[in-house]
């Protein structure tokens, strides 16, 4: 398995890349790519961790060496949120760097897994989807806009309020990856009761943790650290489930059925190439049910944006 990191020199890329060298299977190969000419030296560091996977770092302005024969491609390149921005203050600037790596994936690696970090990811994921299609080599079930940071968030504030081991919760996270559209499913977290009360309160949280470290850093970026052990769970999912795992399953933000919308964050059964089975999210309480029929306007609006962006 080829895994290249696009974006590999920034807060988010060399998290990642530290816990992918440390955790992909043996005899992966590792490729990291940003601009900033510190990458190859980023990848001599890390080639010094005492790890059966190999490391190659680029830079410049041409990812093709770092994208060739690539099976799996993560993308963090971009500039993140400061204190008083929302995630779509990132557009201007995201979406044309989103545009140009997809259009080099195209044509360099188009069977390669994209999944992408790069916000506002409501928009950035159709903004790939439409470069790909003009290109005649979207595959829907290959793309995905990585919302895992959603999941262990949702994880971690469930645990410390109920006192369980955070390794032992499970909460699916629907909808979308920014504030109102990031739905997580109280009421299916298996042994948890909440007070009406509780999903009150822990909804927002869930939604705004993203701000919480804004602020937290104040200007000092966004979510580096916990973003990189997200991407490299989901990551991890994607090469286990393509080297024959059987039920892998994630959430993630995908092409579906278009019940809701064209994308879509649901729990998906990963294979050998990428989503194999959309899976239903289950049954959803009264307070689900209107907080997702209440985000859908804001994330098909986020949808067109990109769409429109690429036409
Ligand atoms: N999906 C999520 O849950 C989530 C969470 C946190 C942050 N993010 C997003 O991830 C992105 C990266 O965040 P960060 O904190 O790592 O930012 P950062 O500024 O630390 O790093 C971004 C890196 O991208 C590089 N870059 C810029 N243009 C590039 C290009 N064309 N090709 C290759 N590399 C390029 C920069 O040189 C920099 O090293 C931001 O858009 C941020 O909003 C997403």
């Amino acid at each position: 398995m080829k895994v290249a990191v696009i974006g590999a020199a920034g807060g988010i890329g060399q998290a990642l890349a530290l816990l992918l060298k440390n955790r992909l299977p043996a005899g992966s190969d590792l490729a990291l790519y940003d601009i900033a000419p510190v990458t190859p030296g980023v990848a001599v560091d890390l080639s010094h961790i005492p790890t059966p996977v190999t490391i190659k770092g680029y830079c410049g302005e041409d990812p093709t060496p770092a994208l060739e024969g690539a099976d799996v491609v993560l993308i963090s390149a971009g500039v993140a949120r400061k204190p008083g921005m929302d995630r779509s203050d990132l557009f201007n600037v995201n979406a044309g760097i989103v545009r140009s790596l997809s259009e080099k994936i195209a044509d360099v690696c188009p069977k390669a897994l994209i999944g992408i970090i790069t916000n506002p990811v409501n928009t950035t994921v159709a903004i790939a989807a439409e470069v790909l299609k003009a290109k005649g080599v979207y595959d829907k079930k290959r793309l995905f806009g990585i919302t895992t940071l959603d999941i262990i968030r949702s994880e971690t504030f469930v645990a410390e309020l109920k006192g369980k081991d955070p390794s032992n919760v499970c909460v699916p996270v629907i909808g979308g990856h920014s504030g109102v559209t990031i739905l997580p499913l109280l009421s299916q977290v298996d042994g948890v009761e909440f007070t009406e009360e509780e999903v009150a309160a822990l909804t927002p949280r869930i939604q705004n943790a993203g701000t919480e470290v804004v602020e937290a850093k104040a200007g000092g970026g966004s979510a580096t650290l916990s973003m990189g052990q997200a991407a490299c769970r989901f990551g991890l999912a994607l090469v286990r489930a393509a080297q024959g795992e059987k039920d892998v399953v994630e959430c993630a933000y995908v092409e579906g059925d278009g019940k809701y919308a064209r994308f879509f964050a649901q729990p998906i059964r990963l294979g050998k190439d990428g989503v194999e089975e959309i899976l239903d999210h289950g049954p959803l309480s009264a307070f689900e049910q209107e907080a997702l029929d209440s985000m859908l306007d804001t994330l098909r609006k986020d949808i067109t944006l990109g769409e429109e962006f690429v036409k």
